[in-house]
């Protein structure tokens, strides 16, 4: 009888790891994997959705903004340098003007 409950272990471990991985890649919200994607959903998804964030096509400097408004108007935390460094980078990448334009023309 031993081999049958090792078995059953087995695919039990199988479908727990496979729902943690399904699960770890919805709770980014949509979110595209990539250097920074932690600090932006970590540090933003603190107050809102991600859905505020991942709508808007904005250019680098706009972002900047985008940060200094959160922190004058909605109470956000300053970030530190290196955060900042890692959620600019990110959103100019995969929320660039750019994307916008791309969307728009459609
Ligand atoms: C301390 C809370 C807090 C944090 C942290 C925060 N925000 Fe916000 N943010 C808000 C609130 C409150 C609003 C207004 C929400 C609404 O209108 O429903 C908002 C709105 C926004 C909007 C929409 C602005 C508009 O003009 O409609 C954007 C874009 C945004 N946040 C980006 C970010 C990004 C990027 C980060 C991470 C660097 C971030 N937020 C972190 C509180 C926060």
């Amino acid at each position: 009888m031993d081999l049958p409950r090792r078995t059953w272990l087995a695919a039990v471990a199988a479908a727990v790891f496979l729902a943690g991985a399904v699960s770890a890649e919805d709770d980014y919200q949509g979110l595209p994997p990539g250097e920074g994607r932690d600090e932006v959903f970590g540090l933003c998804g603190a107050c809102h959705s991600m859905m505020l964030v991942t709508q808007q096509g904005l250019s680098r400097p706009t972002w900047e903004e985008v940060l200094v408004l959160m922190v004058e108007e909605q109470e956000m935390a300053e970030l530190d340098p290196e955060d900042e460094k890692l959620v600019l980078d990110y959103l100019e990448k995969f929320y660039g003007p750019d994307r916008l334009a791309r969307r728009m023309a459609r």
